[in-house]
């Protein structure tokens, strides 16, 4: 197990914790890889009923981890990334998701893929990969506009404005806002209710309510990440990350 990603299973409950609060739980290769794993590894385990999403010290995550962006982009379908988008995509069981702080990037992605998500009342979500001279992962260019319409979809991932926790309720991307520091305990409880239920109906049901789009998810998490590799070498996304690491604002008007 990596330290920045805490495993454990507790009277049913697969979580999986990410815990690099010092970057606010920026995800590394690293992190995805055990991510990845982590979520076979529930998958695969018939004690495992329910999985569970949460970040350490007051944070879901920032996002990838730009440094690690720069250092090793991520190649091709076996890169961590993609191995834990597609992990997220496919779990078959009830998969709880409690946020507090900051969501952002595959942040609020990985939500789009859960079954319930619970929210501090203060988190901030966003999605700022036009931001940052990136494009939508993890299915979200479709997903979102799905959960939400276009016009609202296309106001949070064309001018990547951060969203708060009443606005993420609204648009169906959270179950429910709690006070601050509940989410988790309120996840928590519902996991316990989750597993009073036959595990074979929660199964076929997930099932049953993902079916008609999942080839397209599919296709749509495949191409979005065909167009993400470019982008992530691109002279804009260069800047932006440059300049999000001199605390600066970027500056893309000398491309076209
Ligand atoms: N990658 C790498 N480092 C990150 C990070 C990320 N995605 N997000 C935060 N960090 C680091 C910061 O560089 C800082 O490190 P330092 O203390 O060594 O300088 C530390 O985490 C704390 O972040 P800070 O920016 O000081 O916190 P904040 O509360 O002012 O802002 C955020 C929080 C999340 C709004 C801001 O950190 C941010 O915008 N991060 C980038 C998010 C992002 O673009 N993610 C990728 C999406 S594809």
């Amino acid at each position: 197990m990596s330290e920045t990603v805490r495993i454990g299973l507790t009277d049913g409950v697969f979580r999986i914790e990410m815990a690099r609060p010092e970057k606010k739980n920026a995800l590394t290769a690293e992190m995805y890889q055990t991510m990845a794993d982590a979520l076979a590894s529930a998958e695969s385990d018939p004690a495992a009923r329910v999985i569970l999403i949460c970040g350490a010290g007051g944070n879901f995550t920032a996002g990838n981890d730009l440094a690690d962006f720069v250092a090793t982009p991520p190649m091709d379908d076996s890169a961590p990334v993609f191995r834990f988008i597609s992990g997220v995509a496919n779990v078959q069981k009830p998969f709880v998701a409690a946020v507090e702080g900051v969501a952002v990037g595959v942040g609020t992605t990985l939500l789009l893929h859960c079954d319930l998500v619970y929210a501090g009342a203060t988190s901030r979500f966003a999605l700022p990969f036009a931001n940052l001279g990136l494009t939508p992962e993890a299915g979200s260019s479709l997903l979102l506009a799905l959960r939400a319409g276009h016009a609202r979809a296309a106001e949070i991932l064309l001018l990547g404005e951060p969203f708060s926790a009443q606005s993420a309720l609204e648009l169906g991307v959270v179950n429910a806002v709690l006070p601050d520091g509940q989410a988790l305990d309120h996840a928590l409880e519902r996991c316990r209710k989750l597993m009073t239920q036959p595990t074979a109906s929660l199964r076929l049901t997930k099932q049953l309510m993902k079916r008609a789009q999942q080839g397209l998810i599919r296709d749509t998490i495949a191409f979005e990440a065909e167009v993400f590799r470019q982008r992530l070498v691109s002279p804009e996304a260069r800047e932006a990350f440059s300049a999000f690491f001199e605390r600066r604002k970027p500056d893309f008007s000398k491309f076209d």
